[in-house]
């Protein structure tokens, strides 16, 4: 039963009753037995052979034969799926691909060498029906990424989407891991906020809807908007404590339909207080991904293995050479000089001073030998108010720090923050913002310490190491321009 504060809804199990159906091979004694419920990940273990057990998932193949069918039940629980044998006298138009069913039998050991186990089935209950004409993906065909991201509903059901999400779920559980073993705080910063952390105007604002609200000008009675980054919130912690992070969606305005970039995306940002160094801020960023990665490698590897021989060929040499080797440290005017001496035509300007854009940041991977890189120190007017001044001349820079990696670019971007009350007051001055950031200027005047963090793009982490080429393809329901389904 559900309830809100308007209604109750009850789910009654009568309603998927009537299109139920339930086969048997008239075993009663055994369909007294209480069968233990399995996963088919703990039923392909093969821990519980000859156990009287119940499977329920999704038929992924049907092959009927004279005497027996066939059938691949899968539940998400894993890449592969449970192999059953029974009776040909269980076969029913009903069983096709797609459809859902609960299984009941015993488990046993495969005579075939491509599965280690297979479930004797005694009983087999049609759950829900599924028209194979009108399913969209087809039996043995192998639907592209492109082709399973027109259907954001079904795409689940693919290989392919569900290796993704199995992955993504280890890869969250992974760094939050990372940060729990290494001391960190996590704050859970808020999703509506009334600051623009980036600066860069690219922001969503919230306007409320509905009858109640028609003579309500402002909800919040200040703009409100969609977080564009936890930073400013983490920050605020940092003033307590001395390792805090965040983990969760954020918004950006971009009109931007590429394929590293969405309206919606999750950003895991650290900020670590008493650190006067980038090289602080560059281990962590190394570490949780290095981290992530090799736990994703090693408890994920079947699925894994799925994108890198099947999507994305030749990938996981890539993901070798990154862990194998460390990640080399540039600074923004290395990166120039070495965009300066190459052959390559670019689109976008090299000069000092302009910002990097992809190609530049994908060649500068490439020239390092196509593992990650930090490119330090950058043009300080390119940066937001908030980084740290490095009072140096003629090129005046800010201590930022960018983590490029191959085929994506940009992974995280982070910098040492202006801790120094004059300093950054007089920023916020130049551009008009004093006010509007008193409270963030309390933190300096309150107990303030030399701090820093950083951002790192969960979509464009998954991207690197799975060697997926659209950012559209690793999130369960993305978000662009134009584009918002379901
Ligand atoms: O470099 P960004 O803008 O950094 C910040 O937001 C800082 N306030 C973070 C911090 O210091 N706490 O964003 C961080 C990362 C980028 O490097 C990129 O990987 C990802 O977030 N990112 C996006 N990912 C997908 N779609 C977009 N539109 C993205 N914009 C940024």
């Amino acid at each position: 039963m559900f309830q809100t504060a308007a209604k109750t809804f009850s789910v009654s199990a009568a309603t998927a009753s009537s299109y139920r159906r339930v086969f048997s091979v008239g075993l009663r004694r055994y369909c007294k037995k209480t069968s233990t419920k399995l996963r088919v990940s703990e039923a392909l273990s093969g821990a519980q052979l000859g156990a009287a057990v119940k499977v329920q998932g999704w038929v992924r193949s049907v092959r009927p034969q004279k005497n027996n069918i066939f059938l691949h039940v899968n539940d998400g629980s894993s890449l592969q799926s449970l192999q059953i044998v029974a009776d040909a006298k269980l076969n029913d138009p009903l069983l096709t691909f797609g459809s859902a069913v609960e299984v009941s039998g015993i488990l046993k050991k495969s005579l075939h060498q491509k599965q280690p186990v297979e479930l004797e089935a005694e009983q087999i209950r049609v759950v829900g029906e599924c028209n194979p004409v009108n399913f969209p993906f087809k039996i043995k065909e192998r639907h592209s990424l492109e082709y399973i991201r027109q259907l954001p509903h079904l795409r689940c059901r693919t290989n392919a989407f569900s290796s993704l999400l199995r992955i993504r779920s280890e890869a969250t559980a992974a760094i939050h891991s990372y940060f729990k073993n290494n001391g960190f705080v996590q704050i859970h910063t808020p999703i509506i906020t009334s600051n623009d952390c980036e600066g860069a105007g690219e922001l969503f604002q919230l306007e409320p809807s509905g009858p109640a609200f028609v003579d309500e000008d402002n909800f919040f009675s200040v703009p409100a908007f969609l977080t564009v980054s936890g930073q400013l919130h983490l920050e605020v912690m940092s003033g307590a404590f001395s390792r805090v992070y965040t983990f969760g969606p954020t918004f950006r305005a971009e009109n931007s339909q590429s394929r590293r970039h969405l309206a919606e995306f999750f950003m895991v940002e650290a900020e670590i207080s008493f650190t006067e160094s980038l090289e602080d801020l560059t281990k962590v960023m190394e570490d949780v991904f290095r981290s992530a990665t090799e736990r994703v490698l090693a408890r994920c590897a079947e699925d894994v293995d799925l994108f890198h021989r099947h999507v994305t060929p030749g990938h996981r040499d890539t993901v070798e050479a990154m862990l194998n080797k460390s990640f080399p440290v540039i600074s923004y005017t290395e990166a120039i000089d070495i965009l300066h001496r190459s052959s390559e035509k670019f689109t976008f300007p090299t000069d000092w001073g302009c910002d990097l854009m992809t190609e530049h940041e994908k060649y500068l991977v490439k020239h390092c030998g196509n593992v990650p890189v930090f490119v330090t120190d950058y043009p300080y007017d390119l940066k937001p108010f908030y980084a740290r001044d490095n009072q140096d001349q003629p090129k005046h820079t800010a201590a930022a720090v960018d983590l490029l990696v191959p085929g994506v670019g940009e992974l995280c971007g982070g910098s040492l923050r202006e801790e120094r009350l004059n300093l950054l007051m007089a920023r916020l001055k130049r551009v008009g913002l004093e006010d509007t950031y008193n409270w963030y200027l309390d933190l300096r005047r309150f107990g303030s310490v030399p701090h820093g963090g950083f951002g790192l793009g969960f979509e464009r982490y998954l991207q690197c190491v799975l060697g997926v080429d659209n950012i559209k393809d690793v999130i369960p329901f993305p978000r662009f321009s134009h584009s918002c389904l379901l």
